[in-house]
């Protein structure tokens, strides 16, 4: 049977086995999907081992996406984008393709609650991993204005400098952000710590759309105080996570499984409804 898994660390609270399982049960794929938590220094050799012993393909999370990028033999265009790899599949000439569909699961999962990118100002913010993976697939949907804010500066600066070829891509402090925006996305790790990005309350509005790429059981910190300042359409990251895994399996095996009763699913299992 063929065999993918998941690289990560700590990576024993996945949902990716859960929601490759319910993708190959819905497409009639014959394959299974595990964990594997290699420390921190033995990544390298793990998926060495791992191919070499007939796996076809895999998922890299946190903290290992950097790494990857540097090991596989190939690099997809949006995975040198991003810098980073989330997805591996061995090719049937034995090339290993490093690719990243995190961006491209943001976007769809973005799509599917109705937002409008086209012609939108949006404002993003964090300036690490995340948010690199998420501009140019952001930037490919026609945004009039996408601004980056950060906490530290000069990431920011830095990321609009290098996606600046491929839209209308600025960098501002968090003091000097002027409204409206359409859409919020935060890619910052802030809420992870119970924490908040220090936004000023006026730009949240009723018709803008908020999304946290975090997720959990119940609402992340800074979707509470979205909502709590008048936002109406707040989204979570669960939805980015389907939508990732659903590239990379089409990546994999040619064909793209439905997301949305993987979703609810996912949900139940995860107690949210
Ligand atoms: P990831 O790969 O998930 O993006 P990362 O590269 O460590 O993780 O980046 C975390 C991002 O969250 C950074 O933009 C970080 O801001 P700094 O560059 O200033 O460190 C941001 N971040 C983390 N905690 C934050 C907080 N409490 N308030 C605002 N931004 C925060």
């Amino acid at each position: 049977m063929d065999r993918y898994l998941v690289f990560g660390h700590p990576v024993r609270h996945s949902k990716s086995p859960f929601i490759h399982t319910l993708f190959a049960r819905q497409t009639q794929q014959e394959l299974e999907y595990g964990l594997a938590e290699p420390a921190v220094d033995e990544f390298a050799q793990a998926l060495r081992t791992f191919f070499d012993q007939g796996g076809k393909g895999c998922n890299v999370t946190v903290p290992f996406k950097e790494q990857a990028f540097t090991l596989v033999d190939r690099l997809s265009p949006r995975a040198k984008r991003a810098g980073a790899v989330n997805t591996i599949k061995l090719t049937d000439d034995g090339v290993l393709l490093g690719d990243n569909t995190d961006g491209a699961g943001l976007v769809a999962d973005l799509k599917s609650h109705g937002v409008t990118l086209a012609d939108s100002r949006i404002l993003l913010l964090g300036a690490g991993g995340a948010a690199r993976g998420a501009l140019a697939p952001l930037l490919a949907e026609l945004p009039s204005e996408l601004v980056v804010t950060n906490r530290t500066h000069a990431k920011a600066q830095q990321l609009a400098a290098e996606f600046h070829d491929l839209g209308p891509v600025t960098a501002q402090t968090y003091e000097q952000l002027a409204g409206p925006f359409d859409l919020v996305i935060n890619s910052t790790s802030a809420s992870l710590q119970g924490a908040l990005p220090p936004l000023a309350p006026a730009l949240i509005h009723t018709d803008i759309a908020i999304y946290d790429m975090m997720y959990g059981a119940s609402d992340t910190a800074f979707i509470s105080w979205a909502k709590q300042h008048g936002a109406r359409q707040t989204m979570d990251g669960l939805g980015m996570l389907v939508e990732q895994a659903a590239e990379a399996f089409t990546v994999w095996r040619g064909i793209r499984p439905g997301t949305k009763q993987v979703l609810r699913e996912l949900k139940r299992n995860l107690g949210v409804i």
